[in-house]
């Protein structure tokens, strides 16, 4: 099982009526069942420190703790309009000439009021993403035989905690509305819950849904002129460093002793995640909340260049944590091939994030050039 087909159910990556054809189901349901299939491992191992690299996150971890609630400036009036009239929405569309477009008639209300629905949708499915990060982080803790690991993770679990806590109070207090679920990313939660074995947690989590995390949070970063949420996606940042590291350590080891046809399950895995990821930021909801219909705005976006440098940017750290796992180039370059159907093989050489944390740590100041540079 190999080809684009059979691995994300179309033939061609940019397929628009395949990727429009998944949509939310149960976005009025309270809650979502997803089979767990794995078994929760004891160790009777508790010899501390014998992964030295895990060891050293874990104590890292245990003293980056900050508070939502006290550490961040919660009084700061937020303008959403203001905000959506400094990113200007209009830059989506580059160069392109609108005049035969849904669009042609737009005025700057309806500009501003899509730079508001992109801020409200980027912050529900960050929202979204911190919880099954929470639930994946937690299932690690179950799953993963070694005791360092454990530890470490049920610190994630806490940061996790922390993160849905700040974007559903910033989603609440200071943005007039949210999203459900994205349904691409919803079948990628899924995928990696559903998985019994450990590592594919860590694959699906760690490195491809937290890879792109770090990336989207660093763009947002750096573009918005919004204070408060300047310094909240800092403070998630600084723990997303940590936890994309804890998977390419984990994983580093875990690979090495793994025979080809193993390899080959991840390199699909690492695949179709990287592809249901780059489907969900067609943003489908936005446009039909916009009273459009994304089969004619999508077509207008799909081969913009602003857009494509956008949705590549989104990879600047998973290629190269790929990479360092040995995922891109086995069997006969299986998945370089694919990162480079997908337009984002030329990031591989980028710094991976297996230490680049100590570079995002809070007491680290403000980002430095180069990380900066490869997060924008
Ligand atoms: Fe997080
Ligand atoms: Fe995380």
């Amino acid at each position: 099982m190999s080809t684009n087909e059979e691995l994300i159910g179309r033939k061609d990556l940019n397929d628009l009526e395949a990727i429009l054809s998944v949509s939310a189901s149960d976005q009025h349901e309270a809650i979502r069942a997803v089979k767990d299939n794995a078994e929760a491992i004891f160790t009777w191992d508790y010899e501390k420190g014998k992964r030295p690299a895990l060891n050293k996150l874990y104590e890292k971890a245990k003293v980056s703790m900050w508070n939502g609630e006290t550490d961040l400036p919660w009084d700061t009036i937020v303008d959403q309009e203001q905000v959506a009239r400094d990113n200007a929405a209009l830059n989506t569309f580059g160069d392109i000439d609108l005049s035969h477009t849904p669009f042609a008639k737009w005025d700057e209300k309806q500009w501003t009021e899509l730079g508001m629905e992109f801020q409200n949708w980027s912050l529900s499915q960050f929202m979204h993403g911190e919880q099954g990060a929470l639930i994946c982080t937690a299932k690690i803790v179950e799953t993963v035989p070694w005791i360092d690991a454990k530890y470490y993770a049920s610190t994630q679990v806490m940061d996790e905690a922390r993160h849905v806590e700040v974007f559903a109070k910033y989603l609440d207090t200071k943005l007039n509305g949210h999203y459900p679920l994205n349904a691409h990313l919803g079948l990628l939660l899924d995928d990696i819950i559903t998985d019994s074995r450990w590592d594919m947690t860590y694959l699906g989590m760690q490195i491809m849904v937290e890879g792109l995390a770090l990336a989207a949070f660093g763009f947002m970063h750096q573009i918005t002129t919004e204070p408060l949420l300047k310094q909240l996606l800092r403070y998630v940042m600084s723990d997303e460093a940590r936890h994309v590291a804890f998977g390419v350590l984990s994983l580093k080891e875990y690979y090495a002793d793994l025979s080809d046809a193993e390899m080959f399950e991840r390199q699909q895995f690492a695949f179709e995640a990287a592809v249901r990821m780059r489907d969900r930021f067609m943003q489908q909801e936005v446009w039909e909340r916009m009273g459009l219909k994304p089969r004619e705005v999508l077509p207008l976006l799909i081969d913009n260049p602003n857009r494509l440098l956008f949705q590549q940017m989104l990879f600047t750290k998973i290629v190269p944590n790929c990479k360092k796992l040995g995922l891109l180039d086995r069997n006969d370059k299986w998945l370089r091939r694919k990162f480079e159907e997908l337009g984002v093989i030329g990031f591989e050489n980028l710094t991976d994030t297996s230490d680049e944390y100590e570079a995002f740590a809070l007491g680290a100041g403000e980002l430095s050039a180069s990380t900066a540079a490869m997060t924008a």
